[in-house]
């Protein structure tokens, strides 16, 4: 547990994302912490046990689809059990209160759209524009066949492995690996965003992967506020506005419940 947060350091903050303008907010896998998920980078972090060559690149899957196949259904087995965290629930609940604020996310995981769903809204105003895909989703390795993905897979060799219902070649999770590019749509999105807005919101990512964190460098260098939450250091800490040094489920109820007036939902 990191040490209390500065009042001022929230007030201002609170200031920040009040202003006018429209807003970006950047998350990445430390927002989905405290709900179970682990983080890539840092202490039992995925990538300190796994190399992301290994596992995450169009090569290393060409090399050993099953390897990788058994991976990420590892994945998805242990996400099945893990739910939003106040974090996520704050960030949905202030995305219902204004019409003007972006949500970017680097994870795979739905929490967010979980997190809409539990607060009685599951629309467009609470879903992440998705810069590396859908855990949740396959796609072929062939043709333009995308699917949610049916369930536990059988990966126990390469000839029991899904493929696609129309072409027959291999399916693969509908994520983005190293090397590959990112969905233009999310990225045109994602830069508009970045371009037009006032204030960014960072939650719970070291900033070491690109495009994405520099999504939040844009806003910085037009003269935007950045504000960091996040109980690590970061590679945008040295260009924050207001640093928020703690974990999103802790910080981010506190920050986006301004002077104590929690935002009403009402559902459509
Ligand atoms: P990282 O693992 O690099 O960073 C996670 C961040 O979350 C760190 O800064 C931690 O300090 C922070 N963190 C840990 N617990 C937290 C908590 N409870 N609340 C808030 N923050 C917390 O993960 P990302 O930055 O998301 O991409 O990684 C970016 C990309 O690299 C991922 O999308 C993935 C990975 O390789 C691909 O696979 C393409
Ligand atoms: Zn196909």
């Amino acid at each position: 547990m990191t040490s209390p947060l500065l009042e001022s350091d929230l007030a201002l903050a609170r200031v920040l994302l009040a202003g006018p303008g429209p807003a970006l907010v950047l998350t990445g896998a430390g927002i989905s912490a405290e709900s179970g998920v682990p983080t890539f980078r840092g202490a039992g972090g995925l990538w300190r046990r796994h190399r992301p060559e290994d596992l995450a690149t169009p090569e290393a899957f060409a090399r050993d689809p099953r390897l990788v196949w058994e991976w990420y259904e590892g994945r998805r087995t242990a996400l099945r059990g893990c739910n939003p965290n106040p974090g996520h629930i704050a960030l949905a609940r202030w995305m219902l209160s204004r019409p003007d604020i972006t949500l970017v996310t680097q994870n795979v995981d739905r929490l967010h759209e979980q997190a809409g769903e539990q607060v009685g809204a599951d629309d467009a105003r609470t879903h992440p524009v998705r810069l590396h895909g859908t855990i949740d989703q396959n796609r072929c390795t062939a043709c333009e066949y995308v699917a949610e993905h049916p369930g536990p897979s059988d990966t126990s060799s390469q000839a029991t492995l899904p493929r696609c219902p129309q072409c027959g070649s291999l399916l693969r999770p509908d994520v983005v690996w190293f090397g590959e590019m990112l969905p233009e749509a999310a990225v045109t999105r994602a830069t508009e965003t970045a371009q037009c807005a006032t204030v960014c919101l960072v939650v719970g990512t070291a900033g070491a992967v690109y495009p994405a964190a520099g999504f939040a460098k844009i806003v910085y260098r037009k003269g935007g506020a950045l504000i960091v939450v996040d109980p690590g250091d970061t590679a945008f800490d040295p260009i924050a506005t207001v640093k928020l040094r703690g974990e999103a489920g802790r910080v981010l109820p506190e920050l986006l419940r301004a002077g104590g007036v929690e935002v009403s939902v009402s559902s459509t």
